[in-house]
């Protein structure tokens, strides 16, 4: 079936934060048991925080999507600095993001680093402040060639192997292992056994971590 992943719309998830939900296929950007908890939960609390004595932590992010994840990570009250890497094959267009809420009780300053972010389609780096730089790909995954040895933490944040199983593939796993350094971690939501045996066949060491309401397990690979 041909999917259109532009064909999208808004819907409130449990915890009161926004996600997307794609309307040809039964599927959301984020649980629906609350998008802005399962963000905290997979990406910074198993991904971020397992880097916290770093001082440095470059991260590599597949799906920018709505920018929840990446949001959150600028949010971070640290004085680490972050490199964040996004590729995304589909953005939102302006109309899309100012119906999300993510920022509405924000100050002027994060909302116009939020929009920024977004507005990011150029594969530039922008400096957001001292501790944070961001850069934006607009790309397919499966295609995109990254850097070798240079990611700490990736946050894999795919649609579902069941929608897009060719992006939960051995070959685009081996790319992102390369991409990782040594010790370097990839986190997501999915626990599938598919999933998990690919990710083992290229070489990861995997941890199963509770997941978030709604979820029994997340999945957090390590490159040995
Ligand atoms: C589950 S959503 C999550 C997005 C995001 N992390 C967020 O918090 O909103 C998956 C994202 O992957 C993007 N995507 C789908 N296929 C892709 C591909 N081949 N390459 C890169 N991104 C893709 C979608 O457009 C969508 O934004």
């Amino acid at each position: 079936m041909d999917i259109n992943y532009l064909h999208r719309e808004l819907i409130t998830t449990e915890d009161g934060s926004s996600s997307l939900k794609l309307l040809d296929v039964e599927e959301q950007y984020h649980s629906i048991h609350g998008a802005r908890n399962e963000s905290l939960h997979i990406y910074i609390n198993a991904g971020l925080k397992y880097w916290s004595d770093k001082a440095e932590v470059h991260i590599l992010e597949a799906g920018f999507g709505t920018g929840l994840n990446a949001l959150l990570t600028l949010q971070q009250k640290s004085s680490q600095v972050i490199h964040y890497e996004t590729i995304e094959a589909f953005p939102l267009s302006m109309e899309e993001v100012v119906m999300l809420n993510y920022i509405s009780n924000m100050d002027e300053e994060s909302k116009r680093k939020y929009y920024a972010m977004h507005a990011c389609m150029a594969d530039k780096i922008i400096r957001m402040n001292e501790h944070f730089y961001f850069r934006k790909r607009i790309d397919d995954i499966r295609k995109v060639a990254l850097p070798e040895s240079q990611y700490d933490l990736v946050y894999f944040d795919m649609f579902s192997p069941d929608i897009q199983p060719d992006l939960w593939s051995e070959s685009v796993f081996q790319k992102v292992y390369r991409s990782l350094k040594n010790s370097g971690i990839l986190v997501t939501y999915c626990a599938k056994g598919d999933v998990k045996r690919a990710l083992k066949a290229v070489g990861f060491e995997l941890e199963s971590l509770p997941g978030p309401q709604g979820k029994r397990e997340i999945t957090r690979a390590i490159k040995r």
